[in-house]
């Protein structure tokens, strides 16, 4: 009796969560593309922490990629870490924006990147004596490095990044959050890459070492020698999703072609930048001798 109350009551939490997801940050292929790009870098000694780090996944940046998503629930502290908002305005100050609800500062994704990158330069190996758990600090930071670069992951407060605007994407009712999330990704594979992740990220990859190669290099770099720069990817997201997302997209627009083909675009050079970032981050982590 008791047992089947609690299976009812499973049941209903599980279809109140269905029907209405709570999304926060891309979609399991964007978080997948950008962990598998970034894994394509990892120098020897980066690759090998990480190896350690994921046993159960032998090294596999890409199938933890979206973990933080799935603890969200469990992890309830953890909420406010995917994104950033800013008063409406379409510039990012860390010390102006970067806390809570509850106002507690460092508590957004720029801190959060900060906050496990710190954590991981405690990593030594396998006898490792860190007071954090860094098989947790590498998930973390792998997911979350993705979504800073999602625009609208650093959006406005009002809007909750865009979750509170309802839009068309085609012909199905989707929030505009969503459709940065997963919808232009989705119907890019659809169109261009056989429904394949994977050949999304082939093409990724080909113009990461021919259209963008000039760029890598300021990419990767963080000034004044920082392991990690979240304030710079955070400052481009806002801009973006200023110049991009938010416009001509209000309540109600039907969005289609003009801004799939427009957008397109953005979604891969922000996913690109995600991956060559997060391998910069951690072969600078992992990277430095301290034998
Ligand atoms: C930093 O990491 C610890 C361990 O996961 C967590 O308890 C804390 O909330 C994190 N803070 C931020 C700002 O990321
Ligand atoms: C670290 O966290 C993972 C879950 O992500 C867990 O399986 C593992 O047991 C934890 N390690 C330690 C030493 O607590
Ligand atoms: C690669 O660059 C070419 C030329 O700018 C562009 O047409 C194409 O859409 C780009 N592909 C990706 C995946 O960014
Ligand atoms: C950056 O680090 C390198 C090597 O650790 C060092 O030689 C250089 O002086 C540092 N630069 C700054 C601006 O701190
Ligand atoms: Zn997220």
């Amino acid at each position: 009796m008791e047992h089947s109350r609690v299976v009812t009551a499973a049941l209903v939490l599980a279809s109140v969560l269905c029907l209405f997801p709570v999304s926060h940050g891309w979609g399991e292929d964007g978080h997948f593309t950008i962990c598998k790009i970034a894994q394509s870098r990892l120098s020897d000694t980066a690759a090998e922490a990480v190896k350690e780090l994921l046993p159960e996944s032998d090294g596999d940046l890409a199938s933890v990629c979206s973990w933080a998503d799935r603890v969200r629930f469990r992890y309830h502290w953890s909420a406010p870490l995917h994104y950033i908002n800013t008063p409406d305005v379409c510039g990012y100050q860390y010390s102006r924006d970067c806390k809570d609800e509850d106002g507690k500062e460092g508590r957004c994704v720029a801190g959060a990147i900060n906050n496990y990158t710190t954590q991981l330069l405690d990593y030594t190996g396998s006898s490792s004596r860190s007071d954090h758990n860094l098989t947790e600090a590498l998930k973390f930071l792998s997911h979350f490095m993705g979504d800073i670069h999602q625009p609208l992951h650093v959006g406005f407060a009002s809007d909750k990044g865009a979750n509170t605007i309802d839009v068309h994407w085609y012909t199905r009712k989707q929030v505009l959050h969503h459709v940065w999330d997963a919808n232009i990704i989705e119907t890019a594979e659809e169109r261009y890459y056989n429904e394949d992740v994977e050949g999304l990220i082939d093409a990724i990859q080909q113009n990461i070492s021919s259209e963008w190669a000039d760029e890598i290099k300021a990419w990767e770099t963080c000034s004044k020698n920082q392991t990690t720069c979240p304030d710079i990817y955070a400052s481009e997201g806002i801009k973006a999703a200023c110049q991009w997302a938010y416009k001509d997209a209000t309540e109600g627009t039907v969005l289609k072609d003009e801004y799939f083909e427009s957008r397109l675009p953005i979604v891969k050079l922000r996913l690109a930048q995600a991956g060559v970032r997060l391998a910069a981050t951690l072969n600078r982590i992992f990277g430095t001798s301290r034998n």
